[in-house]
């Protein structure tokens, strides 16, 4: 199944991004592990497919626009910012004092305007950067994209990144995080509109309440693009993900050790998704496959691994969550490598 047609006029190089398979030894069995690599995107991450159909959405919508805002945790704000510099738009992005430093440099650079939105008491910081993107929108008279409500942020999903990703499959299982939760809602609905029964998994940090009714207790969010303390506008559809909770200490361990191993440039949310995916392979009683969405890649993490996120955790959580991964990462294989060794072999 090929996407539909409307994505193959995007002026960027955005989509048909690679699935690199990886074999895996996990509970006496070889499984394979997949990963669908979004950083290989243009503007270097998913959220490139979104701001991208929001905008020429809107466009269609409305007709031509020359200033844009929108709320992001960054990585669509970095896109957007890129596509509004290419087309010759003037972009604001309202973001948290969390954004990583890459994308706050790189939104800058691409001379788009930058307002960080400190949360006000017993508001989340995704509430309050919306809000902020609404409030400057109304008052600098700029086109609210509004990414965190809009539907074409999961339909760009539902109708560009699941097609491909199954058109690569079969798969036993997906696996997915949430921000925004437009990916994983997309990829539900992709499924649910084609009856196809391969159980969807949102891979989350415990703090994150995206697809739950309740809010969830205590914990701050570490990583960006790792969770929302917000329920998402895309929740509550039917049935409702599966959810695997992934701690940061682990998540943080897994990304050294791929990078100590050489074995995947994935971004620290993937990182999340990938030991979901694990965590599912190591409770099936035969080798599976399981496909995991990863939003973005390392170069967005590396600076400020060791200064930022590597002391938000417990530095003994973190050394834990290194000797119980190490085995298991070590056990990992690309699949490509692993046949041409055979061959050598043969
Ligand atoms: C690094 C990263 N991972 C995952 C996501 C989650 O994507 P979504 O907004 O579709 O829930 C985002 C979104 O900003 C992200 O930046």
């Amino acid at each position: 199944m090929s996407p539909k047609p409307a994505f193959d006029d995007c002026p960027f190089g955005i989509g048909h991004t690679p699935l690199t398979r990886f074999s895996i030894d996990l509970g006496g069995h070889r499984h394979e592990l997949c990963l669908k690599e979004e950083r290989h995107n243009e503007f270097g991450s998913i959220k490139d497919r979104v701001a991208w159909h929001v905008l020429s959405g809107t466009i269609a919508q409305t007709g031509p626009v020359s200033a844009v805002v929108d709320a992001s945790s960054g990585n669509y704000g970095y896109a957007l910012a890129r596509i509004g510099e290419r087309l010759g738009i003037d972009v604001t992005i309202v973001s948290s004092p969390s954004i990583s430093a890459y994308n706050a440099a790189g939104i800058r650079d691409a001379g788009a305007r930058l307002v960080i939105a400190e949360a006000q008491p017993g508001e989340t910081s995704n509430a309050a950067r919306v809000r902020g993107a609404r409030e400057l929108g109304e008052r600098e008279d700029l086109t609210f994209l509004d990414q965190y409500s809009n539907p074409l942020n999961p339909a760009s999903h539902a109708e560009w990144t699941a097609p491909e990703v199954f058109a690569d499959g079969p798969f036993d299982a997906c696996f997915v995080t949430s921000s925004s939760g437009g990916t994983a809602r997309g990829f539900s609905d992709y499924l649910k509109a084609r009856g196809n029964p391969v159980p969807l998994y949102l891979v989350e940090p415990q703090a994150s309440g995206a697809f739950l009714d309740a809010p969830q207790a205590g914990g701050k969010l570490k990583i960006p693009g790792y969770g929302s303390q917000r329920r998402s506008s895309f929740s509550g559809m039917k049935p409702d993900p599966n959810m695997i909770r992934i701690d940061e200490p682990s998540t943080l361990a897994a990304f050294a050790l791929l990078h100590e191993y050489g074995l995947a440039e994935v971004g620290l949310s993937s990182v999340g998704v990938m030991l979901g995916a694990i965590d599912w392979l190591s409770r099936q009683d035969a080798p599976s496959c399981a496909v995991c969405i990863c939003a973005d890649g390392d170069e967005r993490y590396l600076d400020e691994f060791e200064s930022r996120y590597v002391p938000s955790v417990e530095r003994a959580d973190y050394d834990a969550a290194r000797a119980r991964l190490r085995p298991v990462i070590g056990s990992m294989e690309r699949l490509a490598e692993a046949r041409e060794r055979k061959a050598l072999q043969a």
